[in-house]
């Protein structure tokens, strides 16, 4: 299968808060080819003008269950890497362990110039499937834990604001 699409590689315009689409619940991928490859790469393209931590599909208007974490390498001060770059790439991700409850600030690519603390839980492991259908599963906590919850709530038509006390 071939699809128009297959040529681009393309930063895509993010949808901010007021758009109807990031209240929609995605739809669960049953296609693991081309298109859904193009759509990954555009999403990284779109995170790494971004430069944000995570994007979800229906942030690019996308109303599917896929979602992509990036958390930068970091480095001393002598500029040598402490730990890479890590990268998630979540097609039909879901939760299956979720335990404790922190409080952490979180900004959303959709609500610029805004942050706010939230309570999440504090570890959990995530079953998901790759680009090529293949079951995965990742075990986290802290920020990553935090990035990975946040987006998984995109794909449910939920945005971080839901979720604050004050806001
Ligand atoms: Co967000």
């Amino acid at each position: 299968m071939y699809t128009i699409l297959g040529a681009w590689m393309s930063i895509q315009p993010i949808l901010t808060a007021e758009n109807k689409l990031l209240r929609q619940k995605s739809k669960k991928v049953t296609r693991f080819g081309d298109s859904l490859r193009q759509l990954v790469d555009d999403m990284y393209d779109t995170l790494h003008s971004a430069n944000g931590l995570g994007l979800a599909a229906p942030q690019i208007g996308v109303l599917q269950r896929v979602f992509i974490v990036e958390i930068p390498a970091e480095y001393d001060e002598k500029g040598k890497e402490i730990s890479p770059t890590e990268r998630y790439t979540l097609i039909n991700p879901e939760f299956i362990r979720m335990r404790g409850e922190a409080e952490m600030e979180e900004g959303c690519l959709s609500v610029p110039g805004f942050r706010g603390r939230v309570k999440r839980a504090v570890e959990v492991t995530i079953k998901a499937q790759d680009l090529h259908g293949k079951p995965i599963r990742y075990r986290a906590d802290g920020l990553l834990a935090h990035v990975l919850q946040h987006e998984y709530d995109h794909l449910e038509g939920v945005l971080y604001l839901d979720r604050i006390e004050s806001p």
